[in-house]
């Protein structure tokens, strides 16, 4: 063993002997203390929460030194009370800092028991470091109220030589707490806010009034992307790629490339990463826009569910981009967000990029169900590219507006009609009509 070795065995020695020592010290909580009543409590919720909060360590060597009053919410408190969106806030490893903060906000370091409960309004500090105070009052017959939100439900609940627990109501959420939760949820609404003095937009030409000011690398773009899609985003020839202009945030283009490579790789999307491919209007059109700042989520029909498509839905002039802008929302959506909110709010329109039509999704069967009864698709491949722009989302159907689903039911009701072939033939179907419509228009150059 080297020298070197041998100074480092020693030193790790002294660390563990060391660490072993002060865990010992700290191994020497009473068994009658609070805190461990409260780990053996019916507030399972709220212990668990303090342990994951990594407290118990500074909390024993509280109770080393004073008494303390825990208010303590009860189970249904921070269960089904609590807004999910909230308590998932709480449990990310990044805001831990909130969470601890929370929990120490129901901690005063003192003994108030139910007897000693002020006939006015006291302000105690608690264990939060932060100057918050939790006030003690009383309602109008004489009930004792904490934080002026919560009535003590279980007064001296519990009661040890070094402090007591009080069951409340429900939770105490101090202002800086609910302030880095508000901050954390805005930030991803953040880019569909406009920003101030919003250009005028001429309603007659959808285009800009004057031209905007130069807008700031990674601020949102000033016009809704619908003002910003080139005009009858099925009928327009692609432009020409431009080069990169100073009012480029982002490669828009390569972005898309990046997607649709990732499609490929992952497998059983083949068909619908084909038309991306090959109508280059459309993929040039959703590199445009992300590279001005607008951000994407791609619901991908699988090969499956694009086999299904007859040639009935196909055949208009301008169909398939029309089924594509129909999957396409102007908001950037993962499995998380959208699962939350179909969660939070049952049923969720989301805009499309075919005007005026929007999508619905609600949950279903632990997942996310897009469109309504027939015409339904489920989210299958969850987040199978999520970039911060362009998110891409693999569901099992393909989509339609639910005024075309009623339109034309003899698609759906009659099965002749439904050309059953085999997934390797029909790949390539969609385009193949695409490309003829577009060819006898003259417009896809990359079809031949
Ligand atoms: C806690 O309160 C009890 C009763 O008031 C008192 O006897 C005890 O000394 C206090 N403990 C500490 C650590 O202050
Ligand atoms: C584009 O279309 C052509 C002809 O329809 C097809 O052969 C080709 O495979 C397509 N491109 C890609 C990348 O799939």
């Amino acid at each position: 063993m080297s020298y070197y070795n041998a100074l480092k065995l020693i030193f790790f020695t002294i660390l563990l002997t060391s660490i072993n020592s002060s865990t010992a010290l700290q191994n020497q909580i009473n068994s009658n203390s609070v805190l461990v009543a409260l780990l053996d409590s019916h507030y399972t919720e709220l212990s668990e929460l303090v342990e994951k909060a990594l407290l118990l360590q500074t909390l024993e060597q509280t109770v080393s030194h004073h008494n303390i009053t825990i208010f303590a919410p009860n189970n249904e408190a921070l269960e089904k009370q609590m807004d999910p969106e909230f308590k998932r806030f709480l449990l990310e490893p990044r805001n831990l800092k909130s969470l601890q903060n929370l929990l120490l906000f129901h901690i005063i370091p003192s003994r108030v028991g139910s007897n000693e409960w002020p006939a006015d309004e006291t302000h105690h500090k608690t264990l939060y470091e932060s100057d918050n105070h939790l006030q003690l009052t009383r309602g109008k017959s004489g009930e004792k109220i904490v934080g002026g939100v919560a009535k003590l439900t279980r007064p001296d609940d519990v009661t040890r030589p070094d402090g007591l627990i009080h069951g409340i109501e429900r939770l105490l959420v101090p202002r800086s707490v609910q302030e880095d939760f508000n901050r954390r949820r805005s930030l991803t609404s953040i880019s569909a806010v406009l920003p101030e003095g919003a250009p005028v937009v001429d309603p007659r030409t959808h285009r800009l009034k004057k031209p905007a000011a130069p807008v700031p690398a990674g601020a949102p773009p000033v016009l809704p992307i619908y003002d910003a899609m080139a005009p009858g985003p099925s009928l327009a020839p692609a432009p020409a790629p431009g080069p990169g202009g100073s009012h480029r945030h982002f490669d828009g283009e390569s972005q898309v490339k990046d997607f649709i490579h990732t499609l490929l790789h992952y497998g059983g999307y083949n068909e619908l990463a084909d038309i991306l491919v090959n109508l280059t209007s459309l993929a040039t059109e959703m590199g445009r826009l992300v590279s001005e700042g607008y951000v994407l989520t791609v619901l991908a029909p699988n090969d499956e569910a694009m086999a299904k498509l007859t040639t009935d839905e196909l055949s208009d002039p301008g169909a398939p981009e029309q089924i594509m802008y129909y999957h396409l929302i102007p908001e950037y959506q993962t499995e998380e967000s959208m699962y939350n909110s179909v969660r939070r709010f049952g049923k969720v329109q989301y805009d499309t990029l075919r005007l005026p039509h929007k999508v619905v999704a609600e949950e279903a069967d632990g997942s996310v169900k897009f469109g309504q009864g027939e015409g339904s698709a489920y989210l299958f491949d969850p987040d199978i590219y999520t970039d911060g722009r362009i998110s891409v989302q693999g569901i099992d159907g393909v989509l339609f507006p639910v005024e075309e689903m009623k339109e034309k039911p003899a698609s759906k009701v009659s099965p002749a009609t439904v050309t059953k072939v085999v997934d390797k033939q029909r790949r390539g179907k969609l385009l193949e009509v695409a490309c003829s419509i577009g060819g006898a228009l003259g417009r896809f150059t990359s079809c031949n």
